[in-house]
């Protein structure tokens, strides 16, 4: 099995919005309304979402023999944190996702480590991401790699704050283990 990272560009807005919508919807939908779930698919997850966001950001795709197996997404931090506030440099490490087929490989920590080594990120003071507070493996694998939670956010779908998200942060001087 050859594990390859690369950049995304807007050729792979299909393929983003594809392991974004059904990872999504794998581990999330549960709970929440038809609604709530399309509108957080279109705002995030469209292949129009994400043709925009490349404007703005780094997407990192891990490809598992040239499969698309999980991405990851890196740009300026946009959580309404409740706590601390994220600075100007700061930046953001966030939708870690890989397919439910492709999980508990190592894949998710692999392309994490290349997320945090991506060169854009190197003179961000600190580095944050949100995760749902009960999403136990993401948070022992965001804590393993040096992310402390440090407060919450609200999560909305279809208008509706639908419950809390963790944040987590990472100083910069810590050295990848
Ligand atoms: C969270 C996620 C990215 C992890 O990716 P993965 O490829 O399955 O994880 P890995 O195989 O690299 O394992 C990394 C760590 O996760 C934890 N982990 C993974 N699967 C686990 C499971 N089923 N039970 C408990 N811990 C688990 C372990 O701590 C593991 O640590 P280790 O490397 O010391 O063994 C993946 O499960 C996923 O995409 N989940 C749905 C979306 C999501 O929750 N994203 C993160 C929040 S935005």
């Amino acid at each position: 099995m050859t594990v390859t990272v690369r950049e995304a560009g807007p050729a792979d807005a299909e393929t983003l919005s594809e392991i974004g919508g059904v990872t999504y919807r794998a581990s999330f939908a549960d709970g929440m309304t038809e609604a709530q779930v399309a509108d957080v698919l279109a705002r995030k997850f469209s292949p129009e979402a994400y043709r925009a966001a490349l404007a703005g950001n780094v997407l990192l795709l891990v490809e598992v023999d040239g499969v698309p197996a999980g991405l990851c997404q890196i740009g300026p931090v946009r959580i309404a944190v409740k706590g601390p506030q994220p600075g100007p440099r700061d930046r953001s490490v966030d939708t870690l996702y890989v397919l439910p087929d492709f999980q508990r490989r190592g894949l998710g920590r692999h392309l994490m480590t290349a997320a945090l080594a991506h060169p854009s990120l190197q003179d961000a003071p600190a580095l944050w991401l949100d995760v749902w507070e009960e999403n136990d493996r993401a948070v022992a694998l965001y804590e393993s790699l040096g992310f402390e939670r440090v407060g919450t956010t609200e999560f909305i779908a279809d208008g509706v704050v639908v419950g809390e998200d963790l944040v987590m942060r990472r100083e910069r001087q810590l050295s990848l283990p």
